[in-house]
């Protein structure tokens, strides 16, 4: 099967700013723009206290001067391994556009607040699989999910304000950032960015 078979537009990466969450935003808007689906879904990796990664896809709910933000259950797979190894990296590939970026920082909750708030954006059957707050466990039966999103659904129903404490959303710290732009003759663009302090510096590296 081909891959990266372009034809892509092109990326100066001399002309780029120099905060990473802009050019971001940038790539983000043009994946918006080139009518990409979920262009904000992207891979979080994470790794057990033995070392071993494990990922999955997300979809990121807000990036800025905050950081690359996430909502998910706290007491999930991913929950637990956040919580012993506070770091991830984040992953997202627009292939009709032939770019991926990759994330890497420190990974930790946000304000309980704010977690509310994100929460309470949530559709009602959102808010319901989320108060169920069992993601990862082994299931027996289908049926108890059914019950379960029935259950909880008429729980929102009757308490709009309802909040579950499980639900939690995180915040990427990033200490580096790489955009990647594939070329259909492989002489693809590597644009890496790494922090220093509150500074950001950038260069190329090898395809
Ligand atoms: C497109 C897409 C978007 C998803 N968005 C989320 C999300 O925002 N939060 C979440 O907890 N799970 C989301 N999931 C489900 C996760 O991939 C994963 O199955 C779940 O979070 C359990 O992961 P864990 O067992 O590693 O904790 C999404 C899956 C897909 C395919």
């Amino acid at each position: 099967m081909p891959s990266l078979a372009g034809p892509f537009a092109a990326f100066d990466p001399t002309d780029v700013p120099e905060d990473p969450v802009d050019l971001f935003v940038e790539w983000l808007t043009g994946a918006v723009n080139a009518g990409i689906k979920e262009p904000h879904a992207m891979t979080l990796s994470t790794v057990d206290p033995q070392g071993r990664p494990s990922a999955r896809v997300l979809i990121l709910k807000n990036v800025g001067d905050d950081g690359w933000q996430f909502a998910s259950g706290a007491s999930g797979r991913k929950g637990k391994e956040l919580a012993d190894t506070p770091w991830a990296a984040l992953t997202f590939y627009w292939p009709a556009l032939g770019r991926q970026v990759r994330v890497r920082g420190a990974v930790a909750p946000v304000s309980e607040a704010e977690s509310a708030r994100d929460f309470l954006s949530r559709s009602v059957s959102a808010r319901a699989a989320a108060l169920i707050a069992k993601q990862s466990e082994r299931m027996v039966n289908r049926n108890e999910l059914d019950l379960a999103l029935v259950r909880t659904a008429d729980q929102v129903e009757a308490e709009p304000g309802l909040v579950s404490p499980d639900w939690t959303l995180y915040a990427v710290d990033a200490d580096e950032v790489e955009f990647w732009q594939g070329d259909e003759q492989r002489r693809h663009i590597r644009l890496s960015y790494r922090r220093a302090d509150a500074a950001w510096t950038r260069g190329l590296l090898w395809p």
